[in-house]
């Protein structure tokens, strides 16, 4: 008698966070290629944003299947007032997310009969709640790295760099070489203080968020299969290694490429934009030459301060390169930001300034030439990914990581001097306008383009048919199946 391969059913969970439904959703939407049924689950108030009506998520679903791909997207209450600022509240928010557990599960369990057996959960190393749901449901979970490898074990370790006495943080004395942290597995450069998280800066251990990072940190060890996003050519195939304590841990992205490169076919796009992205800077780029602008943004979270704005406007300003900025409507900590005095006029076309963009779309197109970033790690592999070199301005989170790789480990990135010194510095609109001019017209931004271009050939290739990250899904495919028809014969 033929025997009938059941599809696993993957319930996958992002942190409810724009730098993490993203990285999350490609993934859902690759597992769905490959035969998985995926459930998944956000809280409400990130299901209103991404939806704008609930029927909007069934209407989705029902596209994806026409497809042949079965997601189904269920949400639970996240706990919180509506008014409340969300991630912006952020230890209010992570404390929020952290109660969640008993919710999926009800859930799970009250839609159980429309849906195949679970498999598995898939994750966001930040929703340690998830711990209790495949508990309670005995099932592996996997947890997503949305991180580089390299910081992604740095977190996971943070109790073992506590007990030697690199958390909290001396930013002062980081980069002494009797500081650098040599102890960490996998094989993995040596860190500097600063490279952790910046919430171990704080010296008070019993900061909020100090707390709730050190406790996720716990929780991302407790883990049955490990799967990251970022390919193994760029940190090298043991790097990983660092992340698995007997079980497999496995880089499989860039998550978003394969989606991208296949989006001439057609394909259902899951837009997961928070905000209304300006598709008229994409006519904007055809009007400006091959490699010409840089593209400015700072991801979905940080915030500066006015005069900061400011000063930056008027480095762009003095620069002379045409820009594409993206200047999101809180981003002058909380508040629209309010430019210098006529400098749209002088800037007229040379530059454009829009709330939200296609980042993808922006990245990838032939005009630009360079990333001013904050360095979040969706950010910084979209731009390998496109072979765009970038100019770093950490803010917070693993940034500052993700910032000094570029720069001197990858060498694809410059930054500023003056932040390096002390991060709360104001940067000039001098040292912008000089780094700006380095990068788009100087020997240094050719030569970053070139090691740009050869990263964005080697991530193409990790996700296409036999590249790493490909055979990687293949195992974690093969895996899920064997499991999924074991548990249930
Ligand atoms: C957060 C943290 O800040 C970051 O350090 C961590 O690595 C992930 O979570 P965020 O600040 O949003 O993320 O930055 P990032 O990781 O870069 O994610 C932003 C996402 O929004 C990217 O996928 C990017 O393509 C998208 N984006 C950004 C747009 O689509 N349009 C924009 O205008 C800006």
């Amino acid at each position: 008698m033929a025997s009938i391969t059941r599809p696993p059913h993957a319930v996958v969970v992002p942190f409810p966070g724009q730098g993490h439904v993203n990285p999350l959703m490609h993934f859902a939407k690759i597992l769905a290629a490959r035969g998985f049924f995926v459930t998944f689950i956000n809280t409400d108030r990130m299901e209103q944003r991404i939806f704008k009506t609930p029927n909007d998520s069934a209407a989705v679903s029902h596209q994806l299947l026409q497809q042949g791909l079965q997601i189904r997207f269920l949400a639970v209450y996240d706990g919180l007032p509506p008014d409340h600022g969300g991630v912006q509240a952020i230890d209010e928010y992570f404390l929020a997310t952290q109660k969640l557990g008993p919710a999926m599960v009800r859930i799970l369990r009250s839609t159980a009969n429309e849906a195949p057996q679970i498999t598995c959960i898939v994750t966001d190393c930040f929703m340690a709640c998830t711990h209790h749901v495949a508990t309670s449901l005995a099932v592996p979970r996997v947890v997503f790295w949305t991180y580089c490898a390299s910081a992604a074990i740095a977190l996971a370790n943070s109790r073992t760099l506590m007990d030697k006495g690199y958390i909290p943080i001396n930013v002062k004395e980081a980069r002494r070489p009797e500081n650098l942290i040599t102890c960490l597995p996998g094989k993995i450069p040596p860190l500097i203080p600063t490279d952790l998280q910046t919430f171990f800066r704080v010296q008070d251990t019993a900061d909020p968020m100090f707390q709730v990072i050190m406790y996720e940190s716990e929780i991302q060890n407790e883990a049955d299969y490990v799967l990251i996003n970022v390919f193994e050519e760029l940190e090298g195939p043991e790097a990983a290694e660092g992340l698995s304590k007997g079980y497999p841990a496995l880089p499989i992205g860039p998550v978003f490429l394969p989606d991208f490169l296949q989006s001439t076919k057609s394909s259902v796009s899951v837009a997961t934009s928070l905000w209304e992205e300006d598709l008229d800077c994409i006519k904007w780029l055809q009007t400006k030459a091959l490699s010409s602008v840089l593209y400015v943004s700072f991801g979905s979270i940080a915030v500066m301060s006015m005069k900061q704005l400011q000063e930056l406007a008027l480095g762009l300003e003095a620069s002379e390169q045409p820009f594409l900025w993206v200047l999101r409507p809180d981003i002058a900590e909380g508040k629209a930001a309010v430019l210098p005095e006529g400098f749209t006029e002088r800037i007229g076309e040379r530059g454009r300034i829009v709330q939200w963009a296609p980042q993808l779309k922006v990245l990838s197109h032939p005009s630009v030439g360079g990333f001013l970033t904050h360095n979040g790690w969706n950010s910084t592999l979209e731009s390998i990914s496109f072979g765009v070199p970038m100019i770093g301005w950490p803010l917070w989170a693993e940034q500052f990581h993700n910032c000094r790789f570029c720069k001197e480990v990858w060498k694809i990135g410059m930054d500023f001097e003056s932040r390096v010194e002390n991060e709360n510095a104001l940067v000039s609109r001098e040292e912008v306008e000089m780094v700006v001019r380095a990068m788009m017209e100087g020997p240094q931004g050719n030569e970053l383009r070139k090691n740009a271009a050869r990263l964005k050939e080697a991530a193409t290739k990790a996700v296409m048919a036999g590249g790493s990250s490909y055979r990687n899904l293949d195992k974690f495919t093969r895996d899920m199946t064997a499991r999924a028809n074991s548990v249930i014969e």
